[in-house]
């Protein structure tokens, strides 16, 4: 395996061969991975390749058999769960937001279980939705159900960030969006990344998005880590031929719109 190509000055997030298992099955199989403070890292692999359970067992839903995972030089094992999550901010496929709830209290859902002042929720509701393109007086009072696919993701994004965290977890966040879109929101959160100083790890099967947006992608097969790397090493030096066909797609259509130009 090739070592992370990012310097570990502050390693925010540390995983020191993690194992969880469900069952007999192994989901996630010694891996060793740093996600430096800061950085925007993507976890790409095939379905079932373990890229969730990685990003749970960091976020505490799951705790590893074996191994540990360091936050800021800490296991996190040791650390309060509520008080960890805090930290964390979390946003899943389709949002995952409350249907009976508006826009604006599943935003505030963070927020209002830190106990903050009112005035201090509505204006960090209001300042995130702007921030996520969600003109706040538009959208603040919907319900989830009456936004469209790429609106209802972006108030995910403004949730996940409500409660201030310095972690940014995001779980196949663009998986159902046309292409368009999916692009735009990709480059807003990778801005917001910036903006907020985030440490940021994205779980994706879209190894194109990975490659365009992150500082350093891990590729995960089978439960295991197969490669660590920066885009640019990654797309030219793939470790072993899972990593190899995960990246083909992207090469046959490099090539087909190479050959299109023409010469
Ligand atoms: N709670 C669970 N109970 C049993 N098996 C699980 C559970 N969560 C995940 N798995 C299994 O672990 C493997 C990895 O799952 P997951 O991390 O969700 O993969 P990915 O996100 O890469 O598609 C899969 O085989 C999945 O069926
Ligand atoms: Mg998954």
């Amino acid at each position: 395996m090739v070592p992370a190509a990012l310097p570990v000055a502050m390693p925010s997030i540390v995983l020191d061969h993690v194992t969880k298992r469900f069952g007999d099955h192994v989901a996630v199989d010694d891996v060793s991975l740093t996600f430096p403070d800061g950085s925007f890292s993507c976890i790409v692999g095939g379905s079932g390749s373990g890229k969730t359970t990685t990003l749970k067992l960091i976020n505490r839903l799951h705790d590893p058999d074996g191994g540990r995972v360091r936050v800021g030089g800490e296991d996190i094992a040791g650390i309060d769960v509520i008080a960890h999550r805090r930290r964390v901010g979390w946003a899943i496929q389709r949002g995952g937001l409350l249907p009976h709830r508006s826009v604006g209290d599943n935003v505030a859902i963070v927020p209002r279980l830190l106990g903050w002042p009112p005035d201090r929720i509505a204006e960090t509701v209001d300042r995130l939705l702007d921030r996520v393109g969600l003109p706040p007086d538009r959208f603040r009072a919907r319900a989830p159900g009456a936004l469209s696919g790429g609106e209802q993701q972006r108030v995910g994004v403004a949730r996940a960030l409500a409660g201030e965290p310095d972690i940014l977890l995001l779980d196949e966040p663009f998986g159902a969006l046309d292409a368009e879109i999916r692009v735009k929101l990709q480059d807003d959160v990778r801005s917001l990344h910036e903006r907020f100083g985030l440490t940021t790890v994205m779980v994706t099967h879209d190894m194109v998005a990975a490659l365009r947006l992150a500082d350093q992608v891990a590729v995960m097969a089978h439960g295991r880590l197969r490669q660590v790397d920066a885009p640019r090493a990654l797309w030219n030096a793939p470790a072993d031929d899972a990593v190899a066909s995960l990246l083909a797609p992207a090469r046959a259509h490099a090539d087909w719109l190479r050959d299109l130009a023409g010469p």
